[in-house]
């Protein structure tokens, strides 16, 4: 079914504590497509890189846009104590999984390995990363623009960045780009690319 924006953000809010929950949330994102007109105020590029547009938070989740330009891809990093959906809106994404073989840090001698994923994941694709161990790189490696959806429960500002030829794990802040579709000041964003 297509809905507004608006109408994603009331129904995820109607969720009861208790049912969110992945096959929920997962059943949620395939049955509803955001009419793409409603998503427009929170779509922001920015060349070679992806930004975070926050559309809506509260202390059970945070709905925020994911704009991908051509090339970019976000660091391989964790969602420690946390669920993550993600639906691909526009365009397509690579989603990469890493297993870590030393625990998932922050700390040095971090080995990862991958673990499947989907070299091209394309509209309507849901993904989910649940549990201490989801360990994940998204990226946009082809030629057009990509959209995506993500949902995050609880919301999280900070995560695990691991760059695998370093083995290093470190803390890094997340920051958003846009919110409620205004842009944040450049002096304040910071990005984690
Ligand atoms: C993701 O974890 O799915 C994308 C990374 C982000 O939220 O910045």
């Amino acid at each position: 079914m297509l809905v507004a924006v608006e109408g994603i953000v009331e129904t995820l809010r109607g969720v009861p504590p208790p049912r969110f929950q992945p096959g929920h949330i997962c059943k949620l994102l395939h049955d509803l497509s955001v009419r793409p007109e409603t998503l427009q105020p929170f779509l922001h590029f920015a060349p070679r890189r992806y930004t975070r547009n926050l559309i809506y938070r509260d202390d059970l989740f945070e709905l925020i846009a994911l704009c991908w330009d051509a090339g970019s891809a976000s660091p391989i990093h964790n969602h420690s104590n946390q669920l993550c959906w993600l639906a691909v809106h526009k365009g397509a994404l690579r989603l990469e999984n890493f297993d870590s073989l030393d625990g998932p840090g922050p700390g040095d001698r971090i080995r990862l390995v991958p673990a499947g994923g989907l070299d091209r994941a394309p509209v309507g694709c849901v993904d989910l990363q649940q549990g201490d161990a989801a360990i994940h790189r998204v990226s946009n490696p082809f030629a057009e623009r990509a959209v995506s959806l993500h949902v995050y429960s609880r919301p999280y500002d900070s995560c695990i960045a691991y760059d695998r030829e370093k083995q290093t794990a470190r803390e890094i802040q997340l920051f958003y780009h846009s919110v409620g579709g205004k842009l944040v000041s450049p002096q304040r964003e910071e990005h984690f690319q």
